[in-house]
């Protein structure tokens, strides 16, 4: 079996260097949890969008960069034993930086739409299971306070995950979403990426969220 590299492993608890030398788990990692998909998930699939690559902070490269803070989320897609999941579907979207979606049924929205951004991407994982998009901090909107990034992953033989992730960088907002709430502690530390949040203010804010699927029925 393969195992995550040593570098992620090291971040998440629960993990061991097993007698072959490879990063381990001692038990079943906890399935990501379920979250709603929520009214705007993108009317044309994302896969038949113009725009659609894994950089959300431009519509095309040298174009101009969406407003907002710049944020790499990346990560890795496996099974609970820790196995990367090859040709899993990973599938974003969310609002931009003012809190507007780019959906009819946000139309009433008074948010300026940014038109620079990108508000959906889609990256389909190696043999690693990793995947990364480059992005921006979601804005607030009404009803949601948490800023959240919406996640679809297929992964064969395992059910499609529906959730969401959230940032360490605005906890008591997160305290105050009620989907977020909806979780136990353990499930919102699931979802809650921990930033890195380099002094060169010109760099992107990063972290990373491991994604659990549960097998097929
Ligand atoms: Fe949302």
């Amino acid at each position: 079996m393969q195992a995550l590299s040593g570098g992620l492993a090291c971040t998440l608890p629960g993990w061991a260097v097993a007698a072959n030398g490879l990063w381990m788990p001692d038990e079943d990692l906890p399935l990501t949890p379920t979250q709603t998909e929520g009214p705007f998930y993108p009317e044309t699939a994302i896969e038949q969008q113009l725009f659609n690559d894994t950089d959300l902070s431009q519509k095309i490269a040298g174009h101009e960069f969406a407003k907002g803070q710049l944020v790499v989320v990346k990560g890795i897609v496996t099974d609970q034993r820790g196995k990367p999941l090859a040709g899993s579907v990973v599938e974003v979207w969310q609002a931009c930086a003012s809190g507007r979606y780019h959906h009819s049924r946000d139309e009433s929205n008074p948010l300026l739409l940014d038109n620079n951004f990108q508000f959906w991407g889609r990256a389909i994982t190696g043999e690693d299971g990793k995947y990364s998009f480059k992005t921006i901090i979601p804005g607030k909107y009404p009803g949601r306070m948490g800023r959240h990034i919406h996640y679809r992953i297929d992964s064969p033989q395992h059910q499609r995950l529906v959730t969401q992730c959230y940032f360490s960088e605005y906890g008591e907002d997160n305290s105050k979403d009620g989907i977020y709430r909806q979780l136990d502690a353990k499930q919102r530390e699931q979802v809650t990426v921990q930033l890195d949040k380099p002094s060169d203010q010109a760099q992107p804010w990063s972290g990373s969220f491991h994604i659990v699927m549960g097998k097929a029925s």
